[in-house]
């Protein structure tokens, strides 16, 4: 099998790149290891930036999210005993929209089948061959059989755990690695959201996030350790200390039927470079970022936009300048936000092998940026979104 760009991955960011593509004519196949199910039902990342939201509008996947998204204008930061409203309108202009990754992805997949692509499902990419040369060329198994998939170039949009890092020459690449002591206990119910807004708390028993799907679904995490085995939590364990980290007697916590439950490791995670030859990273192929930032998705987003507009010069100029860029063009923005990430996460989490002084640090360090327009401005410019130069790519 021939195409242009092979891309491996249905995730965010193989599937939006296969849709910029097509919409400047330039043909690509997706091979994704799960069936169209799994894919659809994961829960994945809720945020979506401003400008993110607004590419999928723009480029006409956005119509559901519209419909169905719930547009946000801040957060809440809860510590000590008050409630500080990060007012991201006020502050910079713009909100971020809460709607669901896997709401995404069904919308991609949606409108990649009906303009006629070709997504595989149940292909495992295998290895990739020939990276450094013209043809690279994907060797997958599919229906039993192993296939071959030649392309110009080769998209790695596989996620942490896929084979296109994996496939870069050894030697080629560094990866750089921070692991957290602690990890998300999260559970989906069905039950009206505590608040309007995102509550991220942080206490003295630990981290929690309030957060929601819809006006009837709630999606909450609490902080664990990375150890946690999940039969420890029953449900009237997890609702419980839900309520004691919130501690706000005004809120009235609805206890739901808790429909799934699961554990997030957290984990800050760099490869550099982004690119070897004709093998490209994007997504968390190539970074992963702990959520409390909520940038997962969106930096994968990011990613695509830089890839695509190399690859619209390529394939219509025949121009291979972009090629070289890729990897700092993306990587800037990955620092950017590897920090603010890690920021957030250190910031509201609670350390028990901290010494005390850390924890009374904590809490000066929530205060003086809650008290402060400019660190509020900061936190905001982040939360919704660095700059992505939606324009030309619609
Ligand atoms: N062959 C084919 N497909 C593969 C293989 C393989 N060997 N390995 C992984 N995949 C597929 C997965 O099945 C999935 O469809 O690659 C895709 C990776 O998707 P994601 O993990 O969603 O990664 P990405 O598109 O980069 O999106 C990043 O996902 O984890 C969240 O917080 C993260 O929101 C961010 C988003
Ligand atoms: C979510 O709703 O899943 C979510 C929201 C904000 C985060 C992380 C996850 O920071």
């Amino acid at each position: 099998m021939d195409t242009q760009v092979a891309i491996i991955g249905a995730g965010p960011a193989g599937l939006l790149l296969s849709h910029l593509l097509h919409r400047r004519g330039i043909e690509s196949v997706i091979l994704r290891r799960h069936t169209r199910a799994y894919v659809e039902a994961r829960v994945r990342a809720g945020v979506m930036e401003h400008e993110v939201a607004e590419l999928l509008v723009r480029t006409g996947v956005g119509e559901r999210m519209l419909r169905e998204g719930l547009r946000h204008r801040g957060i809440k930061l809860r510590f000590a005993g008050r409630t500080v409203h990060v007012d991201f309108q006020d502050l910079v202009g713009r909100g971020v929209v809460v709607y669901g990754q896997q709401e995404v992805v069904k919308d991609l997949i949606a409108a990649r089948l009906a303009a006629g692509g070709t997504i595989l499902f149940e292909a495992e990419a295998l290895r990739i061959e020939d990276v450094t040369g013209e043809r690279p060329t994907v060797v997958f198994r599919h229906n039993g059989r192993e296939e071959r998939l030649r392309a110009a170039v080769v998209a790695g949009c596989d996620g942490f755990h896929g084979i296109s890092r994996k496939s870069m020459p050894e030697g080629a690449v560094t990866t750089y690695e921070r692991r957290y002591p602690y990890a998300w206990l999260g559970i989906l119910a069905r039950s009206r959201p505590v608040h309007e807004e995102l509550i991220y708390v942080h206490s003295e028993h630990g981290f929690a996030l309030f957060s929601m799907r819809s006006p009837t679904l709630s999606r909450l995490y609490i902080q664990v350790p990375p150890d946690t085995d999940l039969a420890d939590w029953p449900d009237e364990r997890v609702w419980d200390e839900l309520e004691r980290r919130l501690d706000d007697p005004s809120l009235g916590l609805e206890r739901g039927e808790v429909l799934q439950k699961d554990l997030t490791v957290m984990r800050s995670f760099v490869t550099e470079p982004m690119r070897v030859g004709r093998l490209f990273l994007a997504g968390d192929a190539a970074h992963i970022v702990p959520p409390t930032g909520a940038k997962g998705m969106n930096l994968a987003v990011a990613d695509v936009t830089h890839l695509a507009r190399a690859l619209f010069a390529f394939f219509e100029r025949g121009d291979e300048r972009g090629f070289e860029t890729y990897s700092d063009l993306c990587l800037d923005r990955i620092w950017k936000v590897q920090h603010f990430s890690w920021w957030m996460t250190t910031m509201l989490h609670r350390d028990e092998d901290a010494l005390p002084f850390d924890h009374r640090r904590q809490l000066g360090e929530l205060r003086s940026v809650t008290e402060s327009r400019g660190a509020l401005t900061w936190l905001a410019e982040n939360y919704t979104g660095l700059p992505l130069n939606v324009d030309e790519l619609v």
